[in-house]
């Protein structure tokens, strides 16, 4: 497979076309941002870091059942995936009160959510992508009411699968976004799965593991991320 033009440019991974239009390049960069976009650097070692780490864990998620764009590994920082339509929506499920959450209703950070709860988000930074419903996905035609009963399912089903792999390492899956797309018309997993889309809390300290290492200015970022790859059986 040969590597095109860039198609895409986003704020930590650039897509690059193929000589396959059903297949893209992933390409992971060492920078990283937050705030939309607002606070940014570059941090060495983190695009081979959550390539490996993403490639690791859309491969367990494919193997439980759910359908991911993930194909294979190409080098240290890029990946070959399906080439999808995305739905402009993101899908936060949370197991424990953190970040934006902990804003909006005021609740004390740390608080188990039984049941665990489920949000949409439009992707839009340049709005600071607003919370939405399903109402409003319909009405704007930014997912069906069944892509997003689909999306809400596997959503589900990746905290079942996740949870418990994190818990093995010692460690708690506060919550995480994922993005969808459709290929050939299914609903299948797109985007990441690393660090930086989601938290992780070590389970008997509670250290922060994941991007608010960065949001927060703790230090130790990269490492952290690795520590987190290490415990769950990443070699990087
Ligand atoms: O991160 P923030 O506190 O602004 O928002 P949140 O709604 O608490 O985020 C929930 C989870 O989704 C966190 O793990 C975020 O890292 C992740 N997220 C993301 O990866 N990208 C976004 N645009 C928004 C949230």
């Amino acid at each position: 497979m040969e590597k095109r033009d860039e198609l895409y440019a986003g704020k930590a991974k650039s897509v690059y076309r193929t000589d396959d239009p059903q297949r893209l390049i992933l390409h992971f960069r060492d920078d990283t941002s937050a705030f939309d976009g607002k606070k940014k650097e570059s941090l060495a070692r983190k695009g081979m870091v959550n390539n490996k780490f993403n490639a690791f864990i859309m491969e367990k998620l494919q193997a439980a059942g759910i359908p991911t764009h993930f194909e294979t590994l190409l080098s240290d920082d890029e990946c070959v995936v399906k080439n999808l339509e995305m739905l402009p929506v993101e899908c936060v499920v949370r197991n424990v009160a953190a970040g934006g959450l902990v804003r909006r209703l005021g609740v004390e950070e740390g608080q188990a959510l039984t049941p665990p709860t489920f949000e949409l988000f439009l992707k839009d930074d340049a709005n600071g992508d607003p919370m939405i419903n399903e109402s409003l996905a319909e009405t704007f035609g930014w997912a069906t009411p069944e892509q997003l009963a689909t999306m809400k399912a596997l959503t589900f089903q990746v905290n079942d699968v996740l949870k418990q792999l994190f818990l093995d390492g010692d460690m708690l899956l506060v919550d995480y976004k994922l993005e969808f797309g459709l290929f050939d018309g299914q609903v299948t997993l797109g985007d990441e799965f690393s660090p930086d889309g989601c938290r992780l809390w070590d389970a008997n300290t509670r250290e922060k593991m994941d991007k608010d290492r960065f949001r927060q200015g703790l230090g130790g970022v990269i490492e952290a991320y690795e520590e987190v790859g290490r415990r769950i059986g990443i070699t990087f």
